[in-house]
């Protein structure tokens, strides 16, 4: 039978040795959760260690004998990414190819954008990749270097990702219940919501399990719903009643970077392979609203 994600990851902390691992954008969302598991890690910010310098990343690499990467840097402003295409593209792209070209085991974390969103049934990490904006062209095309350079990286793909910690819809959405009487959200744009708790705890458990075989994981939280009905979840497990969320579609939030309208995850080969089940998002996201 399947264990929970935190018992497994709880297994797993045991089996790592934590000094010999490098989190890079250590102080984003998901490399705030990482540093909270792992806190002997060597977990360096963008300022500490930029990874676009290849030689720093060298230099860090050697002298802190780093075996294992886990990189949780990236460009992640999916609007101002289209008229910053080439900031973008350094840092989703020409990054990771730093940190794969290191020799060191890599742990990448990748993203649903890289998926046209035209299906209508979860993407497999066997399904044709067609991004349709600059953030999951440079996500693609990240992945792609890494596994030129480093073809047993362990790529981990997740959607609609939000914590405590920077900035995401969730908190948003929080913040904005408690001030107004009404939120209108799009209702049209469907996905798989992923606590980035459970995302470091799923990073942590492939990072024990890392036998020298890689490949090109999905992880988000279980379920399905569109971005109304996560806000609806926000504001009811808030208790900011007064605020109603109302359904609107996408054409009432016109964005300069397309965005798809199907983007959920197939997790199958993540659970499989780890011998886990991952949690509802609607019980992740309790849980991460008890941390507002
Ligand atoms: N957020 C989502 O909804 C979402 C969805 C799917 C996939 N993902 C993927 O999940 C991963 C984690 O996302 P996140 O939301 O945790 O991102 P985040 O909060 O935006 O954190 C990214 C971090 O990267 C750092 N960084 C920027 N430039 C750097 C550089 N040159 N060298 C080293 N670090 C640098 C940033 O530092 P500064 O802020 O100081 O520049 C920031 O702390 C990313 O790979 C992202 O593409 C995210």
């Amino acid at each position: 039978m399947a264990s929970t994600l935190a018992d497994i990851a709880q297994q797993a902390l045991r089996h790592l040795n934590p000094k010999h691992i490098l989190i890079t954008g250590a102080k984003g969302q998901l490399g705030t959760c990482l540093r909270a598991l792992l806190p002997e890690a060597q977990a360096m910010g963008h300022t500490e260690l930029d990874i676009c310098d290849l030689g720093a990343v060298h230099d860090f690499v050697n002298v802190h004998d780093i075996k294992l990467i886990i990189n949780c840097a990236a460009y992640t402003n999916v609007e101002q990414a289209e008229d910053d295409k080439d900031a973008c593209s350094r840092l989703n792209c020409e990054g990771p190819r730093n940190l794969a070209a290191t020799g060191c085991q890599l742990i990448h974390v990748s993203t649903d954008y890289v998926f046209s969103g035209t299906s209508c049934k979860p993407y497999t990490t066997e399904d044709h990749t067609d991004p349709i904006n600059v953030y999951g062209l440079s996500k693609l095309a990240g992945e792609q270097a890494i596994l030129a350079e480093n073809p047993s990286a362990i790529i981990v793909r997740t959607s609609w990702l939000y914590s405590a910690f920077g900035k995401n819809f969730v908190k948003t959405i929080h913040a904005l219940s408690a001030e107004r009487n009404e939120l209108k959200v799009v209702c049209d744009q469907v996905g798989s919501p992923t606590w980035a708790h459970d995302l470091a705890l799923a990073l942590v458990v492939a990072a024990a399990n890392y036998d020298g075989h890689g490949g090109i994981y999905h992880f988000s939280n279980e379920g399905v719903c569109s971005w109304y009905d996560l806000a609806h979840a926000v504001v009811k497990f808030s208790a900011h009643k007064n605020c109603a969320v109302l359904p609107v579609p996408s054409s009432a939030y016109p964005t300069k970077a397309a965005r798809p309208h199907y983007s959920v995850l197939d997790k199958s080969k993540f659970a499989s392979t780890f011998n886990v089940t991952i949690p509802h998002w609607q019980e992740s996201l309790e849980q991460c609203l008890k941390q507002f």
